[in-house]
C-alpha cells in the first residue's frame, strides 16, 4: 500500500518535472480545443494560446471574425456563412437563417404558425419541433440541429485551416436560459460537425471570463448583451472561482435593428417632405436602409453621418413612369437627433437591469463588474445610460462582438491544457465551473 503510494507520487512527481522541462524547452504546442460562439445572427470561433495566453478570434479567408449564422441550400450544395447570407436574396426559401431560435424548442401549433409567418422560409411542425422545408429539385426537411450543424462544420474548417492541425473537441456557449433540452440539440448539432464538446458554457459566464473576472477578486458581475434584436441582462454572483446565474432578464423584442428602424422612418418622412413621396421600389428601400444602418454604425464614433442615396419616386406626373432618373436624397444625422429618435427605446434597457437587481436582492452599489456584450452596446448614449444608473464605468475593454467566444475559447484553452503542470494547475476552477453551467 504504502509502495503503491510513493510510486504515485513519483509519477505525479515526473509529470510535473516532465511538464516543467517541457514548458521551459519546447514550442508550446497547437491548441486542439476550440471555443465556438454559435449566435443567433452571427458566429464565431476562437483559440487560446498556451504560448502567449492570447486569444485568437479565428478570421476568415477576408479577415472577417464572424460568419453570418445563414445556411443555403442549392441544386449542387450547401452554403454555410458569408456566401449562405449573399444568396438570401436571390434564394429566399432556401436560405435559413435564426435556426437558433428553434433549436431543441417544443412548440405549440399556433405559436410555430406565427413564428413561421416571420420568415421567407417554411418552418414545418414536425411534433412540435421547427423544421425547415428546402425545395430544390427536391423537396426535403432539415432539422434546426442539422443548420447548426453546417455552420460548426464551416468554423472547425476555419480553425483547421488556420492552426494545421486537425480539430476534434470544442467547448461551446449557449444562452444562459437555454434549458437541458436546447442544451442537448445544440451538443447534437457540434457532434453532426464531428465535434465532441467538452463543455457548455453560459454565453454570460463566457463574457466575463473574457474580461478575466473568473481570475479577479469580484462578487457580482452584471452583464447586458444588447444585440440586433434581443436584450438579455444576467446577474451572476462568483463563489471561490464558481460563476452561478443568479437572475436573468431581457426583452426580447428590443435591439439594434429598432434603432435603425427609428432612424429610417425618419429619413423616409425626410424624403417624403423633400420629394412629395417615399421610395416605392423594393430595392431603393433596401438601399436606403443600408445607408441609415452605415449611418448609425458611424455614428457611434463620428458626431454626425450622412445618408445620401439616389431613389426613384413617384411624384404627382410622373406615376407613369417610375424608372426615369433617380433622385439623389442626402441628409445629415447627428449623433444628437439619433439619440432623440430612440431616447425612450434606450429607457427601456433598465427595465430588466432593475429586475436582475431586485431578483437577486442587491443594490446597484453592490454590482461589482458591468459587463457589455452585443454589438449595439457600442451606442455612446446606452453607455452613459448604463454608466451612469451605477454610478461606474461598465468594462468595454473587449470587443462586445467578440467577448463571449473570446471567454469560450479561454475556456477551451483550460479544457485543452496539454502540459502537465498546466492540467494540474487549472483543475479546481475546473470543477467549479461545470457547477456554473447548469445553475
Ligand atoms: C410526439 O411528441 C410526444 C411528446 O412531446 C411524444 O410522446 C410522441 O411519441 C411524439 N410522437 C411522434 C410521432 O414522434
Ligand atoms: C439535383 O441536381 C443536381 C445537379 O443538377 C444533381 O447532382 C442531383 O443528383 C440532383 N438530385 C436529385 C435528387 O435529383
Ligand atoms: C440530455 O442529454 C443527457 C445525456 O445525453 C440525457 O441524460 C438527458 O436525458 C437529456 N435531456 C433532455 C431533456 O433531452
Ligand atoms: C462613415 O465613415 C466613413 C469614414 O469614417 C466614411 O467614409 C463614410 O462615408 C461614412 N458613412 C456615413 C453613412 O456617414
Ligand atoms: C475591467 O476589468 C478588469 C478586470 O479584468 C479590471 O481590472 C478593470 O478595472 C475593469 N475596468 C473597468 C472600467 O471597470
Amino acid at each position: 500500500m504504502a509502495g503503491e503510494v510513493s510510486m504515485i507520487g513519483s509519477v505525479i512527481l515526473a509529470l510535473f518535472l516532465a511538464g516543467y522541462l517541457g514548458q521551459q524547452y519546447l514550442p508550446p504546442p497547437k491548441p486542439r480545443v476550440i471555443g465556438l460562439d454559435l449566435g443567433t445572427t452571427f458566429c464565431s470561433v476562437g483559440v487560446f494560446h498556451p504560448g502567449s495566453g492570447q486569444v485568437e478570434v479565428i478570421a476568415d479567408e477576408e479577415g472577417r471574425k464572424s460568419i453570418p449564422s445563414a445556411v443555403s441550400f442549392t441544386l449542387t450544395e450547401v452554403l454555410a456563412g458569408h456566401q449562405a447570407a449573399d444568396l438570401a436574396d436571390s434564394n429566399p426559401q432556401n436560405t435559413i437563417y435564426d435556426a437558433k431560435r428553434f433549436i431543441g424548442k417544443k412548440f405549440d401549433p399556433d405559436a410555430l404558425e406565427q413564428e413561421s409567418a416571420r420568415y421567407p422560409f417554411k418552418v414545418i411542425n414536425n411534433n412540435g419541433s421547427a423544421e425547415f422545408e428546402i425545395s430544390t429539385n427536391h423537396t426535403f426537411t432539415v432539422s434546426p440541429e442539422f443548420i447548426g450543424s453546417r455552420l460548426l462544420l464551416k468554423m472547425r474548417k476555419m480553425a483547421e485551416l488556420q492552426l494545421g492541425v486537425p480539430v476534434q473537441k470544442a467547448v461551446i456557449s449557449v444562452p444562459a436560459e437555454f434549458d437541458e433540452r436546447q442544451r442537448n440539440y445544440t451538443v447534437r448539432a457540434a457532434n453532426l460537425a464531428g465535434l465532441e464538446i467538452l463543455r457548455v458554457i453560459n454565453e454570460p459566464t463566457a463574457a466575463a471570463m473574457a474580461y478575466g473576472l473568473h481570475k479577479v477578486d469580484v462578487f457580482n458581475v452584471l452583464v447586458v448583451d444588447l444585440g440586433g434584436g434581443t436584450l438579455d441582462v444576467s446577474l451572476l454572483n462568483k463563489q471561490g472561482g464558481m460563476f452561478l446565474t443568479r437572475a436573468m432578464a431581457g426583452n426580447n423584442k428590443l435591439g439594434g435593428q429598432d434603432f435603425t428602424q427609428r432612424l429610417l422612418q425618419y429619413t423616409t418622412e425626410r424624403v417624403r417632405q423633400e420629394f412629395g413621396s417615399t421610395p416605392f421600389l423594393k430595392e431603393d428601400v433596401q438601399r436606403l436602409r443600408q445607408a441609415v444602418e452605415a449611418a448609425k454604425l458611424n455614428l457611434t464614433i463620428h458626431p454626425s453621418a450622412t445618408v445620401r442615396v439616389p431613389l426613384h419616386l413617384h411624384s404627382a406626373e410622373q406615376t407613369d413612369s417610375p424608372k426615369r432618373s433617380p433622385v439623389l436624397f442626402q441628409a445629415v444625422i447627428t449623433r444628437q437627433l439619433f439619440e432623440e429618435l430612440n431616447e425612450d427605446l434606450f429607457q427601456k434597457i433598465l427595465a430588466p437591469v432593475k429586475t436582475v437587481l431586485a431578483e437577486g436582492h442587491l443594490e446597484k452599489e453592490d454590482v461589482d463588474e458591468i459587463v457589455l456584450v452585443g454589438g449595439s452596446t457600442r451606442i455612446p448614449r446606452i453607455r452613459k445610460l448604463i454608466s451612469d444608473f451605477f454610478g461606474k464605468e461598465p468594462n468595454t475593454s473587449v470587443d462586445p462582438d467578440l467577448a463571449v467566444v473570446t471567454g469560450v475559447a479561454i475556456q477551451a484553452g483550460i479544457m485543452g491544457g496539454s502540459w502537465p503542470l498546466q492540467v494540474s494547475a487549472i483543475e479546481i476552477p475546473n470543477r467549479h465551473l461545470r457547477k456554473t453551467n447548469f445553475s
